[in-house]
C-alpha cells in the first residue's frame, strides 16, 4: 500500500520509526513532514497528509502529534477525510470495518511505539464491511463537509437514523 504519513515536531522520532516499520512491511511511504524537531504547527501536516489520501496519491493516511488531538482534528477538516484517533486495536478495526476510515491518528506521546505498530497492522489488515447501513451513515458523514444548503444548519439530517433507533433497529 501507499501510506501518507505526517507529524508535528513533538513526535518526529516516532514518525521515523513508523515510516521504517511500514517500509519493512513492504509499504511505500509518502512522508509529508515535519522532518525535524524545529517548532512548527500540526495543521500543516494534517492537511498535507489527508490531501494525499483524498486526491488518490495514497491509499491510507497516518498522522501523529503529541496527543493526536490537534493533528486528527486538522486532517479531518479536509473534505472526504474520515480520521480516527485511536489508542487500541479494537477501535482501529471498528474504524476501518464500519466507517471505512481512511486515516488513523495517534498521540505519539500517549501511545507507545509497539502498540502503535500493532494498531497500524490491525488497521491495514482490516477491511471495510459495506452494508446498506454503513454506506448510508458514511454518505451522511461525507455530506456534512460539502457545506451545502441542505446540511448546514439543518438539524434534521440524521432524523431517519434517530427513527431507526426509536424503532429498536440498532443492536449494539
Ligand atoms: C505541540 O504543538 C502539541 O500541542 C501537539 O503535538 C499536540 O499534542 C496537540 O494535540
Amino acid at each position: 500500500m501507499i501510506i501518507s504519513l505526517g507529524c508535528d515536531h513533538i513526535v518526529t522520532d516516532t514518525k521515523i520509526e513508523i515510516s521504517n516499520y511500514l517500509k519493512s512491511k513492504g509499504h511505500t511511504v509518502i512522508d509529508n513532514g515535519t522532518y525535524d524537531t524545529t517548532r512548527t504547527h500540526y495543521p500543516i501536516y494534517g492537511k498535507k497528509t489527508a490531501e494525499k489520501v483524498i486526491n488518490g496519491e495514497a491509499d491510507l493516511g497516518i498522522v501523529l502529534c503529541g496527543t493526536g488531538v490537534g493533528i486528527s482534528a486538522s486532517a479531518n477538516k479536509v473534505p472526504g477525510a474520515r480520521v480516527a484517533l485511536v489508542r487500541d486495536t479494537t477501535s482501529a478495526k471498528y474504524a476501518k470495518e464500519q466507517l471505512n476510515a481512511n486515516i488513523i491518528a495517534f498521540g505519539g506521546r500517549i501511545t507507545g511505539l509497539h502498540l502503535i505498530q500493532a494498531i497500524i497492522d490491525t488497521f491495514l489488515e482490516s477491511e471495510y464491511k459495506e452494508t446498506p447501513e454503513n454506506k448510508a451513515l458514511i454518505d451522511k458523514i461525507n455530506a456534512i463537509d460539502t457545506k451545502n444548503e441542505t446540511e448546514v444548519g439543518n438539524d434534521h439530517v440524521f432524523d431517519d437514523l434517530l427513527e431507526k433507533w426509536d424503532r429498536g433497529e440498532y443492536h449494539d
